[in-house]
């Protein structure tokens, strides 16, 4: 299938199942699907906080949730389907080429760079890694085609710690500061091969357009963060995704990043927590105010509260409101922790909607480079386990671009 071709079938897609998306059972005590879909809303609730943990990285697996919820799945699932992209993975490498680096990251970085070595057509005459950090990725392309590479970067002390590890392993590897938002055009060339491993919202927008503006003759772009982007709603800059019309704002576009493969048993006890506190002052303040509408908690309440009731009176000073306390602190925290199971059992019907979200928006990029005269294809780079953020899209400039 095309990619315009899939863009089409997944804005109808995504459009006319909406309703299941676009609002959160965090923010709305009854989301309105579920006048539509009963029984599944019904189910849904009345599992454990632990059924729906096991279920969120593939909610698809539920194949035992009432209609229409396998049925979506199923779609979902035909819709996404990509290649499993690899590349050989070059072994044993220098230490120095993986040093402070967590060995998730340094995987994601290896299965980056060896596929892309493998579907490049040519070895560039230049890589640029877009927004480097430390510029590892930028490095070990560096070892293995023995090609310059440019790392930008704008953190100064991160460029600095780059330089020394490329010039330790003697590569022609220069790290240059510089903010790729007030980037020179002249700084990307027609002979380039451009790379980004996990560059977020703006930042991959920005990346596109030097690339197309520039001429490049590669690209390789694993997109992330969708949602951190300086408009309040989404921008498509592809003629096909201006066409469509599927309006997104900044809050929609973190939907796909809704889905956490790392978090260790501490950390979501802590996250689990702070979340049944929200929801526990949430129902508190709705009751209180006779007004049954979600109240924002500040992200990171001044304290840190050591108890639901410091909390939820930090939450009602941020919004300088005097509420009456609740006839117990605990029957409320009890019932913040059951909602939090309700919440996140209902969130497994949008997260059937998080790739198809994600790969409308990647596809949506690729048509911009596609209409520029690129051609383009995506795949997946690594399993999701390692990073769910494993899209790869490559791009290759059309011999009489170049
Ligand atoms: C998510 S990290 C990705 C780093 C690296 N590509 C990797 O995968 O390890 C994003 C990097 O972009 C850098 N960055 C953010 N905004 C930038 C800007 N406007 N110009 C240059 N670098 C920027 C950050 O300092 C950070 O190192």
């Amino acid at each position: 299938m095309g990619l315009l071709e899939r863009f089409n079938l997944l804005t109808d897609w995504l459009q006319r199942h909406q309703a299941l998306w676009r609002q959160r059972p965090f923010t709305h005590l009854q989301l309105s699907w579920e006048q539509d879909w009963p029984a599944l809303a019904q189910w849904l609730r009345q599992r454990s906080l632990a059924d729906a943990e096991a279920a969120q990285l593939q909610p698809a697996l539920l194949t035992d949730a009432p209609a229409p919820f396998a049925e979506l799945a199923v779609e979902a699932r035909a819709l996404c389907s990509l290649p499993r992209w690899h590349g050989d993975l070059m072994q044993p490498l220098p230490e120095l080429l993986h040093r402070h680096m967590p060995g998730r990251k340094w995987q994601q970085i290896t299965r980056f760079s060896a596929v892309t070595s493998a579907r490049m057509p040519a070895s560039p005459q230049r890589w640029v890694d877009w927004c480097a950090g430390k510029g590892h990725l930028g490095r070990l392309l560096a070892w293995h085609s023995q090609c310059p590479v440019c790392c930008l970067e704008w953190d100064a002390a991160l460029c600095d710690a780059g330089q020394q590890l490329s010039q330790q392993l003697q590569l022609p590897v220069q790290h240059l500061t510089a903010d790729v938002m007030q980037l020179p055009l002249a700084q990307l060339q027609p002979e380039d091969a451009a790379v980004a491993l996990h560059a977020c919202g703006d930042l991959h927008r920005q990346l596109i357009e030097q690339v197309v503006a520039a001429g490049c003759a590669q690209l390789a772009l694993s997109p992330c963060c969708y949602n951190r982007i300086s408009a309040p709603q989404h921008q498509p800059i592809s003629n096909a995704g201006r066409q469509a019309g599927l309006q997104l704002s900044r809050d929609e576009l973190g939907l796909p990043l809704q889905q956490t493969a790392t978090a260790g048993a501490r950390e979501r006890r802590q996250r689990d927590r702070s979340m049944a506190w929200r929801l526990a002052c949430d129902l508190w303040q709705r009751e209180a105010r006779g007004i049954d509408a979600y109240l924002p908690t500040p992200s990171k309440p001044p304290g840190p509260p050591e108890n639901l009731q410091q909390f939820c009176q930090a939450v009602a000073n941020h919004h300088q409101l005097t509420l009456a306390a609740p006839p117990c602190w605990d029957a409320l925290e009890q019932r913040g922790w059951r909602r939090l199971a309700e919440v996140r059992n209902l969130e497994l019907v949008a997260g059937l909607f998080r790739r198809p979200l994600e790969l409308w928006l990647v596809i949506e990029r690729a048509l911009y480079l596609q209409e520029a005269g690129y051609s383009v294809s995506l795949g997946e780079f690594c399993e999701a386990e390692l990073t769910p953020r494993n899209l790869l899209l490559l791009a290759t400039a059309s011999p009489d671009q170049v």
